[in-house]
Order: C-alpha cells, then structure tokens, then sequence
C-alpha cells in the first residue's frame, strides 16, 4: 500500500484530565472484561461490550460486527445511534480481509483507510452517520469482525489515547467473538460427532438383526427364534432396571446367542427325529462356536460374546460346555438362557406343540434356583403380569406370544402365585 492505513500520533502530555480519563477507561476495561468472561448470553455481551465502550468515551454511535467467511459479509451483531436504514449486513471482499489482517486490531480512520474495498464502495453509508473510526477484530491472525465507530458527543477529534482505548476494547470484543466461535464449533463437531455415532449404532444393530435372521434361517421349525430371544432378553432387562445402553446391549446377546449354530450342519438342526448323540455332541458345539465368532468383534456391550457360550449353562452346575454353577455363570448368560428356555417352551417344535402358559409358569417356577436365576425369573413373569393387569400399555408379550397365551384363565392370579413362590425360592448352595 502506498501509506499506512491509520495514521500514528505523538504521545500526549499526561494531564490531571488525561489521568481522569486513563482511570475512566481502565474500569471500562475492567466491566468490558468482566463481560467477556460471562457465559451467558452472548448477544447481551456484544450489546453491552459495546454501550461500555461507547459510554465511556463519550461516543455517539457505533456497532460490532461479526464476519462470516463462508458467506463473505460482515452481519452486525449491534448497534447503537445508527437508525434503522444503516444496513446489518455489508458484503466483504478478499481484499478487505487481506489488509485489515495486515492492519491487526488497529483504529483506521474512515477517511484515511480508502485503500479498503469496503469503503470505496460502501465509505458513503459510513460517512452519512459520520462513523469516523473503524477497528478490524483480529484474534490469532483471523478476521473475527469489526468494530466501528462515530464522532465524539463533545465534537473533539479522537486523540491517540482514544484510539488506544478503543483497540484496547477491541481486543477483548474480539475476544468474545473468538470464545463464541470456539464454542459453536465444538457444538457442531459434538453435533456431528453423535450423529455419527447414532448411524454406526443403527449400522451395528441392523447387522445384528440381519446376523439373527441368518441364524433363524437355517431352522425351519424355530423360526424367529434369535429375535424373539433377543426381545425377551430386552424385556427381562428392562424389568431388572437395567440403563437404557446395557438393555440394548442385553438384546443384541439375544439375538446373537445361537450364533454358533451357522457352522452346524443343517440336517442335524433341522433333523425330523431326535438326534444322536453323536449328532448332539455337534450341535452342543454351538456355544463356544459362538464364541469363537463373537469374541474377535468390539461390541458396544462387551459381554456378547460370554451369553453366546454360555446360554446352556444351569445354576445346578448340569448345563453346557463347562458345567458352571451359578455365580460362575455371566449374569447376562443367565438372562439369555431363561430368555431361550421360554422361547422354547412357549413355540412349537418339530415333535412338540407349544406347552400351556400354565405349564410354563409352573415350569419356570419349579426350575428357579436349579436352572433359572430367581429374580431372573421374577423379572420375566413381573413383565408378563403388568403387562396382563393393564398396568402397562405395551403389548411386547402380546406381539410375541399372541392373544390366546396372553387371554388365558386366572393368568394373573397364576403369575402373582408364581411370582409370591420364587420370591421365596433360592440359588442353590454351591458346595463343590
Ligand atoms: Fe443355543
Ligand atoms: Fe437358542
């Protein structure tokens, strides 16, 4: 450029007034700080950054504004004594961000600073509400805004000192809007960051879902099994009062339980006659199959993979693969399995109708403390009674399975016999 933009004064002479007014501008400075480091309202910070600066210089009009690069414009954010017709958004060119970042936070003269796109085009709006000064924001060599301002109430022209203050403030607004950017940027990358995270949730629970289908694909007599399992284990958990993440992590165990069960030949899971036991020997290798799939993969509920291989454990110690007794079993392994068994009880089977709902509470009840968790057990059948008496609107049991279970005589009083029965049952007593 061929002269400076803003022209540099001699020092003044430090008077009684000069000092009056050094100590009015430092407590200025002291509000104006005090201001920034307010986290509330950001707008009422600018607005009020910018009265204090005006008020304490005595300046009859002004306004902050912030740039916005993406839209090439500076927006002003407020304004004071401007009237209504003086334009909130005036664009910026590239130019303009050049040399004010040249300038830094520095008070340019309207009239000496026409070295500047900005005013060559729009220097007549500025002039027309006599803005004499205009102060670029600069913070860590970005262009946050701009700060301009009118002449003086007393009609004095800006002394260095004056400029000196307005910089000063500058800073700070400067300062403010740098903290506001901050923090609106981490918003949105908070933002973008949970968004992202809610598209891998839904990616990994519909593979979930397609995996269960697999599974239940190879059975033609279950079919829907790895869901249904996956659902009452999602209930059971629930009743437990389980958090929101590990109940879905407990459904996903459901759903991937048998998982196993895709490197079992089909004949033998879908054999017309009871299997041998050489052919059963086979098939009771699809826990630590399982396993084996499941342990390699981070899930979000890392426990997964433990209901896979151990979903035919008992609390008696008489289940597989290692025949552990109750509090050796994973307690997700034990929701999976009562989860399973019910499923079981409750579908038909190539040689078995579905039993009865009273067999099956009867069933449920008798093999609490040897097969089944007690308060495991509770938990299903308390979601079946509440769901039974109206005392909630869900129809889950309903849905899973159908009106005839769920209308069954005197269900109610038999789940709250039941559930009077277990209440008093427990674990066995490990004496191995
Ligand atoms: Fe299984
Ligand atoms: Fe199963």
């Amino acid at each position: 450029m061929a002269k400076p933009l803003y022209n540099i004064a001699e020092p003044e002479r430090t008077t009684a007034s000069a000092g009056n007014k050094i100590v009015h501008a430092f407590g200025a400075l002291a509000d104006l700080g005090a201001e920034v480091a307010n986290r509330g309202n950001f707008q009422d910070t600018i607005r009020t950054s910018l009265h204090l600066l005006l008020g304490s210089l005595g300046i009859m009009r002004g306004g902050v504004a912030r740039y916005s690069p993406y839209d090439g414009e500076i927006v002003f954010s407020a304004v004071r004594g401007l009237g209504d017709e003086f334009p909130l958004s005036i664009p910026l060119a590239r130019d303009d961000e050049r040399l004010m970042l040249e300038c830094g936070t520095a008070a340019l003269e309207v009239l000496d600073a026409r070295d500047l796109p900005i005013i060559s085009r729009f220097g007549w709006i500025l002039e027309a509400k006599s803005i004499e000064i205009i102060v670029p924001l600069v913070v860590h060599g970005e262009l946050l805004g701009m700060l301009v301002v009118g002449e003086k109430a007393s009609g004095s022209a800006y002394t260095t000192h004056d400029k000196d203050v307005i910089c000063a403030m500058g800073r700070h607004i400067g300062v403010a809007i740098s903290q506001r950017n901050l923090l609106t940027e981490l918003e949105r990358r908070a933002d973008e960051n949970q968004k992202l995270y809610e598209r891998m949730r839904t990616t990994y629970n519909d593979t979930v879902k397609a995996f269960a289908a697999a599974i239940d694909s190879k059975d033609k007599y279950t079919e829907g099994h790895s869901t249904r399992v996956g659902k009452y284990t999602e209930i059971i958990a629930r009743e437990l009062g389980w958090p929101e993440h590990e109940i879905e992590g407990a459904s996903v165990a459901g759903y991937l339980h048998d998982v196993g069960k895709l490197t079992v030949d089909r004949r033998i899971i879908n054999a017309p006659y009871k299997i041998d036991a050489k052919e059963s020997k086979e098939l009771n290798r699809h826990p630590s199959v399982g396993y084996d799939i499941l342990h390699p993969i981070h899930h979000p509920y890392a426990d997964v993979p433990l209901a896979a291989k151990y979903h035919h454990e008992r609390l008696d110690g008489r289940g597989y693969p290692d025949g552990l007794r109750d509090r050796e079993i994973p307690y997700i392994a034990k929701i999976v399995n009562l989860a399973d068994s019910f499923d079981a009880m409750t579908t038909d089977r190539p040689y078995k109708r579905r039993r009865p709902v009273q067999d099956v509470i009867e069933d449920l009840q008798k093999n609490s403390g040897t097969q089944f968790a007690p308060e495991i057990t509770s938990a299903l059948l308390r979601g079946l009674l509440r769901e039974t008496t109206g005392e909630t609107k869900d129809r889950r049991f309903r849905r899973l399975l159908g009106r005839e279970y769920m209308e069954a005589e005197a269900l109610p009083e038999l789940l709250s016999s039941a559930l009077n029965k277990i209440g008093s049952t427990r674990s066995i007593v490990i004496t191995a």
